[in-house]
């Protein structure tokens, strides 16, 4: 995870140089005397100390590297509220998942939700009420075992296939999710969407991400926002992403699926991914090099930007050998921690699980790759 030490001394030698100032300015003025009101100069120059104080960040839950620690190790709910409707793909919530996540050590969950699938297709585009209960749930389940949560706005393919028409329901969603949880712990982090690709390109993903930002804002001045990057939350379009500067309250993910080849064999909806079936990850020179190569590109990325990296989905399919999806979980995982990720493996209990749902336990191999 992130070594804060660096900022934390910069902040503190930045207090002791402005109280070592407002020491001086008391002292000039000694006992007796009086402070002139015309002094301008001398009045606005406290003012500025007592400004700049203002301005250093001494509350480490608002700062979003720590927030990031503290989103540690995660794991995607997936295949069950972002499927057309909760079940479709095998995976129905029970309140039990939620526990035995939190007592296997993971600090978060991520909750993939087609929010899209559930609401008006107009104006003022109303969000099933029903389906907001059970997101409630979800929500409940997860913080009440002190899990952070992280909700997020999955397979909106309306919006990736025509961005100009879906654009004010995309927004309007944002505005209905916001206002009801404004209340909600800060524990609760908001991701404005998953994948954003095809029509919804680069250029247009910073401009709607932008007012998505505007629209949360207004009643969630404070809470935690979680923005992926174009292209599929592929890292390479980092270097297109475009964040508002002065909204520092903000963690970047990417999603990290690579060599996909080797984490996505046989996946079905995949064309002609059969053909990468038995692709081993050995975890040798080659192999570790192109991990190794990727995370420090985004390292880079992360110092250069000061913005802190999740990576909000990793994980390989179930046709991969076990032995190679261990090696590849380890690994990643690992070099991710050390270079201050936080991430979320891909998924729970369906085609990359790492739980057996019809057995009703881990796949200990797999979660302890994960959580050694
Ligand atoms: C998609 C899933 C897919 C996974 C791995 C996710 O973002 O929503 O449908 O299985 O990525 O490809």
């Amino acid at each position: 995870m992130r070594d804060l030490s660096v900022k934390r001394s910069v902040d503190l030698s930045a207090l002791w140089s402005i109280t070592a100032l407002l020491l001086l300015t008391s002292a000039s003025c000694g006992a007796g005397d009086q402070p002139n009101p015309r002094d301008v100069e001398n009045i606005s120059g406290i003012d500025n100390l007592i400004a700049e104080i203002a301005k250093i960040d001494f509350d480490p839950d608002i700062d979003p590297f720590h927030q990031n620690m503290r989103l540690g190790r995660g794991i995607n709910l997936g295949n069950a509220l972002e499927a057309p409707y909760e079940g479709k793909w095998g995976v129905s919530l029970d309140e039990s998942y939620f526990q035995i996540i939190a007592e296997a050590g993971f600090n978060s969950i991520r909750i993939p939700i087609r929010w899209s699938g559930h609401a008006k297709m107009e104006p003022p585009y109303e969000i099933d009420p029903d389906f907001f209960s059970r997101i409630d749930w979800a929500i409940e389940q997860t913080l009440s075992r002190n899990l952070i949560a992280v909700i997020n706005m999955h397979h909106y393919e309306d919006l990736m296939e025509q961005p100009q028409s879906q654009k004010e329901r995309f927004l309007a969603l944002w505005d209905q999710i916001a206002a009801r949880y404004r209340y909600e712990s800060v524990d609760l982090f908001f991701e404005i969407l998953n994948e954003p690709t095809l029509n919804l390109t680069p250029e247009l993903w910073n401009e709607y991400l932008e007012e998505a930002i505007g629209v949360i804002r207004k009643t969630n001045p404070s809470r935690l926002i979680i923005i992926g990057t174009a292209l599929w939350g592929e890292m390479f379009a980092l270097e297109e992403l475009i964040l508002p500067e002065d909204d520092r309250n903000i963690i970047v993910t990417i999603h990290y699926y690579r060599p996909f080849a080797f984490t996505h064999q046989g996946a079905e909806w995949i064309p002609w991914s059969h053909l990468w079936l038995n692709l081993e990850w050995i975890g040798d020179q080659s192999d570790v090099q192109e991990v190794d190569y990727d995370l420090k590109h985004l390292q880079s990325w992360s110092v250069e930007n000061n913005r802190p990296i999740f990576v909000g989905e990793l994980g390989t399919y179930y046709r991969a050998d076990i032995r190679s999806r261990i090696r590849w979980t380890e690994y990643v995982t690992r070099q991710s921690e050390q270079k201050g990720f936080s991430w979320a493996y891909w998924e729970f209990g369906a085609g990359f699980g790492v739980y057996d749902i019809a057995r009703a336990d881990w796949n200990y191999s797999l979660l302890n790759a994960l959580i050694p």
